[in-house]
């Protein structure tokens, strides 16, 4: 199995129509696929941004051919990999793709990530940020 996790800014800010349909569609599909994971999106106010934080995981040619529609799907742009290799076991297993629409409550205290968003935080996203992202992204699903 392969995982996958970046982070992107979408096009526009989403509605919550916009974020329901997307959420439809990836799961319906996800589920037939054998993928699983997370999503979290966060609107920035203060830079009218929306951000995205994705983990996805299952078998490697299902998460290929899934990666090469995510980063052709122009809703969204400057998609930054954080992490991405094999895995031995699921981090989100059960959830064809969770959702959290995060604000700035449920951001702070998360080291590099409660900022998500900011011009700060896009100029300093890289690699690095692996293990905060998957904090975060962790933390919504031992939580839920
Ligand atoms: C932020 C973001 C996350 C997405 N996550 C998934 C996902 O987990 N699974 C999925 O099938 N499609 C996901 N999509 C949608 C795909 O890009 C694509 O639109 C969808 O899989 C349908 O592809 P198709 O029209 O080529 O069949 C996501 C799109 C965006 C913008």
């Amino acid at each position: 199995m392969k995982h996958i996790v970046y982070v992107s800014q979408a096009e526009h800010p989403f509605s919550a129509w916009e974020l329901a349909n997307l959420l439809e569609t990836s799961r319906a599909r996800n589920v037939s696929d054998g993928i699983s994971g997370l999503l979290i999106y966060r609107l920035n106010p203060e830079y009218n941004r929306g951000n995205f934080v994705q983990a996805i995981e299952g078998p490697e040619a299902e998460i290929d051919s899934l990666w090469s529609r995510i980063t052709r799907d122009n809703r969204h742009h400057t998609i930054v990999v954080v992490q991405e290799g094999s895995i031995e076991a699921r981090m989100f297993d059960g959830w064809s793709m969770g959702f959290k629409n995060a604000d700035a409550e449920d951001l702070a205290g998360f080291a590099g990530f409660s900022d998500l968003g900011s011009d700060t935080f896009w100029s300093d996203i890289s690699p690095a940020s692996a293990a905060g992202a998957l904090e975060l992204l962790r933390n919504f699903y031992d939580g839920a």
